[in-house]
């Protein structure tokens, strides 16, 4: 046998001898083998050498061998890769999937600014139900069956539930702590309220409202005008407020709050119909009776209430011309609040 088919034998030995372990050890074996300089392009020059009686069967063998280098070549890259993956799944070090930020909603927001401001001037926040007795929103506020006030409010009544219903405001909270607390009292009440209303781009079926209460001996309206006067100046940057005179059948004296935004803007004129007031909220002092109702004695103990709504308010910090906005969760909408600060 000639020395060329003696050199296929020893190459083959070699093929299988070898065991390259990293990706640049087999890449070195792919050049010294399969490389277009490499061991088998030299051997197929060897074929000159060959009789040509053999020449067929030496064509063979190299053809076996490039086999041979190639099988062992292609499954020491595929293994190779394979335990790259791995090593890649359990990278430690690698940074974590990107979580999409979620968003709080503009009344949320709106709440959660308001909430701060009376938790700073000491008052917690109480909670009531939305399915309310008629006796928490009306009767024990001062509002009996026939009392011309709950025109002011048009009720959605439970069917087939007597004297139940939906609420109409927060001030369901006030009857509902005072009968089950002791004074001193000083809540806040955020939280939803329905009312059957024509919706419109101003008004909708259902909102929110936020009531406070302060109740112990000797509260004046001095000491409400203070607390207010502070919260519109932390809420709305708003140099000074205006106490108008109104009517609340759970409050006596009764009275209506603006905030001075001035007319020095197109949007201030517009708003405050060029008065440069802004209606914000109602107020007073607890309508005596309201406290009997409740079982506090009214000799001992007096106190103030207000009652304010959430979404025009909302609507003002953010711009959003339009109330049903806020209750139509288009996703589009409610994203651009992601990173709104609380
Ligand atoms: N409940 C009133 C409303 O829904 C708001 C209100 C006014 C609440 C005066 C009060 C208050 O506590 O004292 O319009």
């Amino acid at each position: 046998m000639s020395d060329a088919f003696q050199k296929i034998k020893e190459v083959l030995a070699a093929v299988n001898a070898a065991t390259p372990k990293t990706s640049e050890e087999l890449e070195a074996f792919r050049i010294q083998y399969l490389g277009s300089k490499g061991m088998l392009k030299n051997l197929m020059e060897e074929i000159k050498t060959v009789a040509n009686e053999q020449k067929r069967e030496f064509g063979q063998q190299i053809n076996a061998l490039k086999q041979t280098a190639e099988d062992k070549f292609k499954s020491l890259k595929n293994s190779l890769d394979a335990r790259a993956d791995a090593s890649e799944a359990l990278d430690l070090t690698r940074p974590g999937e990107p979580l999409p930020l979620g968003s709080r909603h503009p009344v949320s927001i709106t709440m959660s600014r308001i909430i701060e401001i009376f938790v700073r001037q000491g008052f917690s926040v109480a909670d009531g139900p939305e399915v309310e007795h008629d006796w928490y929103n009306f009767t024990a506020m001062n509002t009996p069956e026939d009392h011309p006030a709950r025109d002011m409010q048009d009720t959605f009544y439970v069917m087939d539930a007597p004297g139940m219903l939906l609420r109409t405001h927060t001030s369901n909270v006030q009857a509902r702590v005072m009968t089950t607390r002791k004074p001193p009292i000083r809540i806040i009440a955020p939280g939803r309220v329905y009312r059957n209303e024509t919706i419109s781009a101003r008004s909708h079926a259902q909102f929110h409202q936020l009531e406070g209460l302060y109740i112990d001996e000797g509260v004046s309206f001095a000491d409400m005008k203070q607390t207010l006067l502070y919260f519109a100046k932390e809420m709305f940057g708003a140099p000074k407020i205006r106490l108008r005179p109104s009517f609340f059948p759970f409050t006596e004296p009764s009275a209506e709050m603006d905030i001075w935004l001035g007319t020095d803007t197109e949007e201030n004129t517009r708003l405050t119909k060029g008065t440069g007031w802004l209606e914000i909220l109602g107020c007073g002092m607890v309508d005596p009776q309201v406290l009997e109702n409740c079982g506090i004695d009214a000799k001992k103990y007096s106190g103030y209430a207000f009652g304010m709504g959430i979404e025009r308010q909302a609507l003002r910090l953010f711009n959003i011309p339009d109330i049903r906005m806020l209750f139509e969760n288009d996703v589009r909408f409610l994203r651009q609040f992601s990173s709104s600060i609380v």
